[in-house]
């Protein structure tokens, strides 16, 4: 379909997390900005965090000793250069956000109240709101936005998903095809034009059929960037958050997540017979790294034939849970469990794509003209594996480096008209949303071999072949976004024939440095070959 209408700025941001609003605030001083998300503005993963923001703030902690716990949960694959630029410039802009409006917890002496997670040996996690820490940083941020929005200078499209990058002559991008949902202020299909486009479209956790992750995050960034000929890095390498509420084995999408600040101020894993399986598993336990404590919980399942484990929190006490983690208490008691004095079932689900679009130091990907931030780009800070509340730092940490990148070079860039490219995408029908959600949560899950991503290619192709969409509606291009993500995923994790971080191969238990120390990377030609 060709655009019916197009909006023009200088800076395109595609996404409204804590990724897209701080590069659309700061990108205010480089040009005008047109920040477009798919539905409403407080509707990404950011809002959902729960734990926290990671920075060395504590008067016992560092930027090295981060970038040591960093590098251990990455297990030899995080880019040590991008962890330093992430530990360093961190604090600052954590203090940064805190004096934009958002509302930490404090300890009595005034300073950030910090917390532990999994692999942290030191408290650094700045939270608010209890466990509502992304809430309250999304409000900061959307308030933020709103008061500048009063200055032309910033426009806002909700409701509209990006279907493409569009590129000029020259092959640099030039602005974002978009189609419009339902309610927005513009219909039908249009353009958001600009010299210069940001990505920041959050995660693809609805690739599987349970995620922590909100409905919005179906891989539209990955997948837009991979028709645009950009190259992603180490997607196989997929974080599942050891502590999702269980709630039986029908409830699919996303899930309701418990905190690893839950386990961080003391509570206990217990296999269904009561044991506490972590201890002598890993010297941090339950504090373990996260792909770490997955691992623990999944070998505990299978030895019990049980299909969750028990997070005991009931030693905390009444008072102390319900001040800390008034969400997880209130959302587990809305299921008929009370942590105060019941054992919480729980058991993995799909949290965190570590790899992504890959990015330099300045957030440029291979494609010039266009970034990418947070979630859905690799920056290298995260590795095999993420450590816990990094990923807001990223997106923070990022979003500041795009917009100082673009402040010193846009001036240099010339506007640009996109060019047409032959044939309309060929969609996958919507219908066909939860055979590929099925196909990834056995075929490329939590444990993996080469018979079960044998099968999950085969299904996936079978499923491109068959299902085509007859009219290009936004849930089938979600739908054809999901199932490049899962293509693309599938064929790293059968490639990769090693167990490393978020990857695990049964068919391969051990971590192969002498082969696998690398990264993987896709590009597709962008003529569609
Ligand atoms: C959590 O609160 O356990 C999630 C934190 C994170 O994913 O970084």
């Amino acid at each position: 379909e060709q655009p019916g209408w197009a909006s023009t700025a200088d800076v395109v941001v595609v996404g409204s997390g804590i990724a897209g609003l701080t590069t659309a605030l700061e990108a205010r001083k480089a040009g005008r900005v047109l920040l477009v998300t798919k539905t409403s503005l407080s509707a990404g993963s950011t809002a959902w965090a729960q734990g926290g923001i990671a920075a060395a703030l504590g008067p016992e902690d560092s930027p090295d000793q981060h970038l040591h716990d960093t590098l251990v949960a990455g297990v030899g694959l995080c880019e040590e250069d991008a962890v330093r630029t992430l530990v360093t410039e961190g604090p600052q802009r954590v203090r940064e956000l805190a004096a934009l409006g958002t509302e930490f917890a404090r300890a009595h002496d005034g300073t950030i109240a910090l917390t532990r997670e999994g692999g942290h040996r030191r408290d650094r996690i700045a939270h608010a709101g209890g466990d509502a820490t992304g809430k309250e940083i999304s409000r900061a941020l959307i308030q933020a936005l709103r008061a500048v929005e009063e200055d032309p200078g910033i426009q806002v499209i909700e409701h509209a998903l990006v279907t493409d990058i569009l590129t000029d002559a020259a092959g640099r991008a030039c602005g974002v095809a978009l189609h419009v949902i339902g309610e927005g202020r513009i219909d039908g299909v249009g353009a958001a034009l600009g010299r210069a486009v940001v990505l920041a479209t959050g995660g693809f956790g609805q690739v599987y059929a349970s995620t922590t992750n909100p409905p919005v995050s179906t891989g539209d960034g990955v997948a837009a960037a991979l028709r645009a000929g950009a190259e992603i890095v180490d997607l196989e390498f997929v974080q599942f958050h050891p502590t999702v509420l269980w709630l039986g084995r029908s409830a699919t999408g996303q899930q309701p997540l418990i905190s690893e600040a839950v386990r961080g101020e003391g509570a206990h894993l217990r296999d269904v017979e009561g044991r506490r399986f972590m201890v002598g598993r890993h010297e941090l336990a339950e504090l373990a790294p996260r792909d770490v404590v997955a691992k623990g919980v999944v070998t505990a399942m299978a030895e019990t034939g049980a299909e969750h484990v028990w997070l005991d929190a009931r030693h905390l006490g009444a008072q102390f849970l319900e001040d800390r983690f008034p969400t997880i208490v209130a959302r587990c008691r809305s299921y008929g469990i009370d942590p105060v004095t019941d054992l919480v079932p729980v058991a993995p689900a799909q949290h965190y794509a570590s790899g992504g679009i890959r990015t330099d130091l300045r957030g440029r990907t291979t494609v010039p003209g266009l970034y990418a931030c947070g979630e859905v780009s690799w920056t290298g800070v995260h590795g095999a594996n993420r450590l816990a509340s990094n990923s807001l730092l990223e997106g923070l940490v990022w979003g500041h480096r795009i917009a100082v990148d673009l402040a010193e070079n846009l001036a240099r860039v010339a506007a640009a008209e996109p060019v047409d490219r032959d044939g309309d995408a060929v969609l996958l029908a919507a219908d066909a949303r939860p055979f590929i959600q099925s196909a990834m949560t056995v075929g490329a899950g939590v444990i993996r071999s080469a018979s079960s991503l044998e099968t999950l290619q085969a299904r996936l192709a079978h499923l491109g072949d068959e299902r085509r969409a007859s009219v290009p509606t936004p849930r089938a291009w979600e739908t054809t976004n999901l199932h490049a993500v899962a293509a693309t995923l599938g064929r790293h994790a059968a490639l990769r024939v090693e167990t490393r971080g978020g990857h695990w191969r049964e068919d391969f238990p051990e971590r192969d440095d002498g082969r696998w120390r690398g990264h993987l990377v896709s590009a597709l030609d962008p003529d569609g070959v």
